[in-house]
């Protein structure tokens, strides 16, 4: 094992060995837009009341046969020429997806071999909404150790594909995408500052896909009753995703060793535009230090956070040497975030 470097422990944290910063991010979202108008033919529902209950315009939905393996190994591809990389340089692949290509092999086994990566080790990683989040700090590990040098992590979802279309309470909120992050370690580099991660399984109930596992297989019944799809409600999930995030950045930016007025940009999960505004008048950190596409996406789950984080730096909203707060809940419930000094 190497020994822990000197430039690598934040303040106030107890991390060990090496610093992990993220050395290239990419995204990618399917071609084909599906707005709102669209949706108003589909089902009862109309532009006005999901802009104003969510904030979204519109969404993009995979081709039929585009598998979420497909949509990660283009975000992939874009966040290893992001790194100035190749793939045979990756030596870890982890996705997070609640969409994952099928029960077994792993989405992530699906990307290696898509992506033309070396016969490395990879495995999916389930945390709905957070699972981003969860990859990164299991992927920072596997970089702080020394034991590996280069890891991909992926958020990737097709949730169009356990949606159910003719429930006009979930099918106008969701989208599919996928992002990526190449983690390395750099000298010098403080990159990931700290991360907060959490969950309670009490709360299956009221985000959810109840059919399709072991603890209720797939019968004709199951599919009549439309048990392969998500069902989630609202109400119940958007009080619980406040508290949740807010207690996770606050969580995180304590153990950063910064305070909340070192961020310059806040990269919330994109579920709801009413949630993010909640967060942002919570914790007292402006708007205009939040980077928000939900308009464009809708909640792409696991890659939510991935595609806004590459978005926000294509833009040149996060720059070098900028402190960026990372924050998503999910399905679990799950919740997590991370600081990160660009
Ligand atoms: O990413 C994982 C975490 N997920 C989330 O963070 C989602 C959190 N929740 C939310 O974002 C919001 O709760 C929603 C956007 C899902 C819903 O907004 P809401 O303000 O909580 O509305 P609601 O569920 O309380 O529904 C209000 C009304 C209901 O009618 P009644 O009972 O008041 O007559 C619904 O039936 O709106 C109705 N409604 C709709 N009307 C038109 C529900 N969906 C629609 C729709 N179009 N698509």
């Amino acid at each position: 094992m190497k020994p822990a470097e000197s430039d690598t422990s934040a303040p106030g944290t107890a991390r060990l060995g090496r610093s992990v910063h993220i050395a290239g991010i990419g995204s990618y979202a399917p071609e084909r837009v599906l707005t709102n108008q669209e949706l108003e033919k589909m089902v009862d529902t109309t532009d006005e009341w999901i802009l104003t209950r969510s904030g979204i315009r519109e969404r993009h939905i995979a081709a039929p046969g585009q598998a979420t393996s497909d949509l990660g190994v283009e975000a992939a591809r874009a966040a290893l020429a992001d790194a100035g990389l190749a793939a045979g340089d990756v030596d870890l692949i982890l996705v997070a997806t609640a969409s994952p290509d099928m029960l077994f092999p792993s989405t992530a086994c699906q990307l290696q071999h898509k992506l033309g990566a070396r016969k490395v080790a990879a495995f999916d990683l389930s945390a709905a909404c957070s699972g981003f989040i969860y990859a990164l700090e299991v992927g920072r590990q596997f970089v702080a150790s020394g034991t590996h040098d280069t890891v991909l992590v992926v958020g990737a979802d097709k949730l169009s594909a356990i949606t159910d279309w003719t429930d006009r309470a979930t099918c106008v909120l969701f989208g599919d995408a996928a992002g990526a992050a190449v983690l390395r370690h750099e000298p010098g580099r403080r990159g990931i500052l700290s991360t907060h991660l959490g969950a309670d399984g009490s709360q299956k109930e009221i985000l959810n896909v109840p059919a399709g596992g072991s603890a209720m297989p797939a019968t004709e019944q199951t599919v009549r009753d439309k048990m392969h799809f998500i069902r989630m409600s609202g109400r119940e999930v958007f009080k619980l995703a406040v508290n949740a995030m807010l207690s996770a950045a606050r969580g995180a930016v304590e153990k950063s060793g910064l305070a909340l007025s070192d961020i310059n940009c806040v990269i919330p999960h994109q579920a709801n535009m009413r949630i993010i505004e909640a967060i942002s008048d919570r914790l007292k950190v402006g708007m205009d230090r939040f980077h928000v596409n939900l308009q464009h996406y809708g909640n792409t789950s696991a890659a939510s956070i991935p595609v806004a984080l590459a978005e926000a730096v294509r833009m040149g909203k996060v720059k070098r040497g900028d402190n960026v707060l990372l924050v998503a809940f999910g399905g679990g419930l799950t919740w997590g975030s991370a600081v990160i000094h660009w």
